[in-house]
């Protein structure tokens, strides 16, 4: 009887350890979630309400800087009224924030200091709109990485990026912060910048925040902020695509957007916060609005005033308020009122808490406080050559008429022309952070530190970006004279995309391609270097110039990375993540569009066409030219069927044919030939870039499975169908070469 009842003890035991685990054996998931609740369970509700709160406090940044934090905030810290803070920066000012958190207020729980690293704090990288355009989501992350080391360095937990809205509209000026039109690269461009700037989450990593969810780039006409109606169909297809990669990728927060979508504010939606991000992706970061977009609810129509839509917003699932106040101004009433449940409340100061939590901060509040790091980690030399790298690679050869480029080293006088030639401050591009335009290497600069004694550079701005002014010709048209080749710097000043940055033209903006035309006619070699937040129809320099290289804004290195692009140094390897439109009447204008029942045909009246223009883009989506050439040959299916179970491989040998080495962008698309709904004519499903010596060839392998060829069906459940599939491969989604295959059931 006595060994039974020690055999039936033990068998307890053994049962019950694996429910009841020791610290050690909890997961750190859990081991935060009881911290989370121990905090929480010693706060009122006015301190949680404060931790839904973020207020904007801006300071220079710089070593000069004079630390001081003004009253109002000092005594909203100590109150516990506020839980972040977004542009408060440096080491020591986030410091003097924190302490007062720490120290003087009644619970001490830490505030998470953000900012927008968009690309780049002070060392500035491309544009996202550049970085997609390498097709290397290593280097995307790699960049990230090092965005993400000045930001820690300078006080700063949390980035507001990356942004993946798809833009299928390039006057759109927000389409300079995304990686264009594309779902497939958008979400792996997602990916790689969350991996880069949240890493293992060292103290020299930072938070990510994927925006805007969802749909911004969607604005009627391009024009931002603008009401957004996409079908549910297209809608998760497309869009909320990449939002989900981020997720996946693990990004701990989420902004919310300011625009509508089908009647209902992004902002104030529980189908978008709750029912899509949280229950279906099973989102656990916590999501902050934009910037007074709970406020906006009101002008929107969706909510009577501040009060009403923050009850909105909270009760849809919307945690952390920026700068609308209406949540603390309100929140407490509402609760009072019962509009707004004390247990929505906590699970929103939950999530706020574990990425508190998270990030360390409850542990070391000044972990990323410190000066001496500070000054150690900004612009480092391994930084800005990162940042280089980085801008080589973003750039698109657009053109390259007899081979002018790369430029011979023997000229004797080059002219470096243009309203970008010598500007500082533009290569910086749209949401700079803290880059100083006096850190820029400037194409003038660029090509001057590139050249020996034996070049001598020239330089005329000839004409400003944007006023209508010629007098700058004549002098440059001298220069341009007495030289061999003819640098010519164009495109858009840097404040001419971005946030509320929409155009209605995509033409290049004042008399620039004038001063192009006068300097054609000197007969001289033109080579335009490109330098723009969105696509522009440049059909005239497209026809008459000898050469374009898409530059982008391409940060800090702008000027050495275009002389070492344009010399030969580095091979152009960029690719177009969206679509050069001939003109804004095309617009919008992407490669993965539906067939139509009457496609465009020019010979044929009844079809789908402008009566006034070709059927194509300027350049197509994926397209980016070499110094030297790509054959693709010897192009296979491991089979000509795929099952639920098994994939095809898809094979193709690709050669450098040319005179250089050189990187080719191998792009995979599909196409599903009948649905239960119509579906594109081109998706893209795989890249891979290579790297081919002069004369090498390499095979390149793809894999299609049957989860690539989903899609929302007719019954809006995301799946394959049966049926025929055509398989396309190249150098660009429309220079392809095709086979078939058969999904069977
Ligand atoms: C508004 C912008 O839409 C958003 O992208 C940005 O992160 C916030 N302002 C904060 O600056």
């Amino acid at each position: 009887m006595k060994k039974y009842f020690i055999f039936l003890f033990s068998v307890i035991v053994i049962a019950l350890s694996g429910f009841v685990r020791t610290p050690q054996q909890k997961s750190s998931d859990e081991i935060i979630a009881e911290r989370v609740d121990s905090v929480l369970s010693l706060m009122t509700l006015e301190e949680k309400i404060g931790q839904l709160n973020q207020l904007s406090y801006g300071i220079g940044w710089g070593p000069t800087v004079k630390v001081s934090v003004p009253d109002e905030y000092k005594d909203l810290i100590r109150e516990g009224k506020i839980g972040s803070f977004l542009n408060a920066i440096g080491a020591e000012f986030t410091y003097e924030l924190q302490k007062i958190a720490v120290q003087e207020s009644r619970l001490k729980i830490p505030l998470i200091f953000g900012l927008d690293v968009i690309h780049g704090f002070k060392t500035i990288f491309p544009i996202p709109l550049g970085e997609a355009a390498t097709w290397q989501p290593e280097i995307v992350e790699m960049s990230a990485h090092y965005q993400a080391i000045e930001a820690a360095s300078a006080g700063i937990h949390w980035t507001f990026s990356p942004m993946v809205d798809i833009a299928r509209d390039p006057r759109w000026g927000r389409i300079m912060e995304g990686s264009g039109e594309d779902p497939y690269l958008g979400s792996v461009m997602a990916a790689a910048h969350v991996r880069g700037y949240q890493g293992d989450l060292s103290d020299l990593n930072i938070i990510a925040c994927v925006k805007h969810y969802a749909g911004y780039g969607g604005a009627e006409g391009g024009r931002d902020y603008n009401t957004v109606d996409i079908s549910e169909r297209t809608f998760r297809d497309i869009y909320l695509t990449p939002y989900k990669a981020g997720m996946e990728a693990g990004a701990h927060t989420l902004m919310a957007s300011f625009n509508e979508i089908g009647g209902v504010p992004s902002s104030g939606s529980k189908y978008l916060l709750n029912d899509i991000l949280r229950d279906e992706w099973g989102f656990k970061g916590f999501v902050v609005s934009d910037w007074n977009s709970i406020g906006e609810l009101i002008n929107h129509g969706y909510a009577s005033d501040l009060k009403h839509a923050g009850e909105i917003s909270l009760n849809a699932g919307l945690d952390m308020d920026m700068e609308s106040r209406s949540y603390i101004t309100h929140l407490k009433d509402l609760v009072d009122e019962g509009k707004v449940d004390e247990d929505v409340i906590d699970e929103s100061v939950r999530r706020i808490l574990r990425v508190k939590f998270l990030l360390g901060l409850f542990d070391d509040p000044f972990r990323y406080c410190n000066k001496e790091r500070e000054e150690k980690n900004i612009m480092t030399k391994e930084t800005k050559i990162a940042s280089l790298e980085v801008a080589k690679r973003s750039f698109v050869l657009l053109k390259n008429e007899k081979n002018i480029l790369p430029l011979k080293k023997d000229y004797k006088k080059i002219a470096v022309i243009g309203p970008l030639a010598n500007s500082k401050e533009d290569p910086i591009g749209g949401w700079g952070g803290m880059g100083d335009s006096a850190d820029v290497v400037t194409v003038l600069k660029g090509f001057k530190n590139y050249v020996d004694k034996k070049t001598e550079i020239l330089y005329s701005e000839g004409c400003k970006v944007d006023d209508k002014s010629t007098t700058g010709f004549k002098d440059a048209i001298k220069i341009a004279k007495k030289s061999d080749v003819i640098i010519l710097c164009l495109g858009e000043n840097r404040d001419l995309s971005g946030e509320a940055c929409s155009r209605s033209t995509l033409d290049l903006p004042g008399m620039q391609e004038e001063l192009a035309k006068e300097l054609l006619k000197t007969g001289k070699p033109i080579v335009v270097v490109l330098m723009n937040g969105r696509p522009l129809s440049i059909n005239w320099l497209n026809e008459n110039v000898n050469a374009i290289l898409e530059t982008w804004f391409a940060g800090t290195m702008t000027g050495d990375a275009i002389a070492k692009v344009l010399f030969g140094d580095y091979n152009p390897s960029g690719k177009l993540p969206v679509t050069f439109p001939r003109t804004v009447g095309q617009v919008p204008l992407y490669y993965n569009h539906k067939n139509t029942g009457r496609p465009g045909d020019l010979n044929n009246h009844y079809t789908s066409k402008y009566l006034d223009l070709p059927l194509t883009p300027l350049y197509p989506f994926g397209y980016g030219l070499s110094y030297t050439s790509f054959a693709y040959d010897d192009f296979k299916l491991s089979s000509n069927k795929i099952t639920n179970e098994d994939s095809i491989i898809v094979s193709v040998k690709v050669k450098n044919t040319g005179n250089y080495d050189g990187e080719e962008v191998v792009q995979m698309y599909v196409q599903d030939l009948v649905g239960s709904v119509t579906r594109p004519v081109k998706e893209l499903k795989g890249f891979k870039k290579i790297m081919l010596k002069r004369g090498e060839e390499k095979s390149i392998y793809f894999t299609i499975k049957e989860k690539d060829l989903k899609f929302t069906a007719a019954d809006m459940k995301f799946k394959s169908e049966p049926g025929l599939f055509k398989v396309y491969v190249g150098t660009n989604s429309v220079d392809v070469i095709e086979s078939q295959f058969e999904l069977v059931e």
